[in-house]
């Protein structure tokens, strides 16, 4: 199908930023691909235009049920000038099995990976090289169809829009103050919790502001159901070091798959270092620190790569996790992954394309 793609340059190239004016998804490069569904043709006519607004009907169902999903992966330049991908494939897998479960029609992966290689080579200058900077790239769908009914949209659209990256969060590599939601949930299982959908991320905002009133960067998000499994950590996966051994909650249903989530745990294990994915209480995580036996916490994710936890607030209980300051693991991991991202440390699980 990549065969039809449609290039048009743009005359009026933008002004890029200084490295150190990234901050995260602030600025766009010069370039979008772009991708139309009809129930009668599929996907088709795919094509890199210059960045510029959509239109849509004001009844596109995309505003009104929220049928849309998106992914979030980054690109890297090499010291030698090599463009890296980073598992660019578990990212639009991971996309069709979210469109699945917003019965969005499924995506050919090959196809997608080919323009996102298309798109990043007509905007490769747009690929920062400072320490801690990426090209992070955003695929979303929205549904388009200007209809009122609640059922599945007829037509959508398949959209790359890429944004030159600092740090997540402006503490970096350097702790964050997390907490411990109790009122809000994210998710239960049997909902979208797994899908990267943008109702998830809308439905955790208000606890977001209200952490972010009391002190803290983001919450912890606890079960719907018990209220009392730990889940994840503002949009990231969480770890935990106990006793020299690693524990992440199981993938439950209501947990995302992430990327990175699924990186740590081979990292570690190709290290030797033991990982346990299980469910994990607030309170035997309390009781753990208690006992001088919780080592490290940290958060997982594309756009922050790791994120340190230096302290928990669970109901007002304060829970100081190594001193506050980020432990050995966290950053050999950040260190490690963030070197074989940009190319200049070795690939051993073979992840770089
Ligand atoms: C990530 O950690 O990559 C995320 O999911 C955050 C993103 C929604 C900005």
């Amino acid at each position: 199908m990549l065969q039809s793609l449609e290039i048009e340059l743009t005359s009026n190239k933008k002004q890029q930023p200084a490295a150190d004016q990234l901050g995260f998804g602030n600025h766009f490069t010069d370039h979008m691909f772009i991708m139309d569904y009809s129930t009668d043709n599929g996907w088709h006519k795919p094509r890199i235009q210059p960045y510029q607004p959509i239109v849509l009907d004001p009844a596109a169902k995309v505003f009104h049920y929220g049928q849309t999903i998106f992914e979030g992966l980054k690109a890297y330049k090499t010291d030698d000038g090599r463009v890296l991908l980073f598992r660019p494939h578990k990212n639009i897998q991971r996309m069709n099995r979210s469109n699945e479960r917003l019965s969005v029609p499924e995506l050919n992966v090959d196809v997608v990976i080919e323009a996102l290689k298309q798109l990043i080579s007509v905007d490769k200058d747009w690929i920062p090289t400072a320490p801690s900077t990426s090209l992070y790239i955003r695929p979303f769908i929205i549904a388009t169809q200007p209809q009122l009914g609640v059922a599945p949209s007829t037509h959508y659209q398949f959209i790359i829009i890429m944004s030159p990256v600092g740090a997540y969060y402006t503490e970096g590599v350097n702790p964050v103050k997390i907490f411990v939601e109790s009122e809000y949930v994210r998710s239960v299982k049997g909902g979208v919790g797994e899908a990267k959908t943008a109702g998830n991320y809308a439905a955790g905002l208000k606890a977001q502001e209200i952490a972010k009133e009391k002190g803290y960067s983001q919450v912890l998000w606890l079960d719907g159901v018990h209220r009392k499994y730990i889940e994840e950590v503002g949009s990231m996966n969480v770890f935990f070091k106990l006793k020299g051994v690693v524990h992440t909650p199981a993938l439950n249903g209501s947990i995302l798959d992430g990327v990175t989530r699924n990186s740590i745990i081979q990292l570690l294990k190709h290290w030797n270092i033991e990982v346990i994915e299980r469910p994990i209480t607030i309170e035997e995580l309390y009781k753990a620190s208690q006992n001088g036996e919780l080592e490290e916490a940290f958060g997982t994710g594309t756009a922050a790569v790791i994120s340190p936890i230096g302290e928990l607030n669970w109901q007002d209980d304060v829970l100081i996790i190594n001193d506050g300051k980020t432990g050995e693991l966290s950053k050999k991991l950040y260190d490690t992954l963030t070197g074989i991202q940009m190319g200049k440390l070795e690939d051993p699980l073979g992840w770089m394309v």
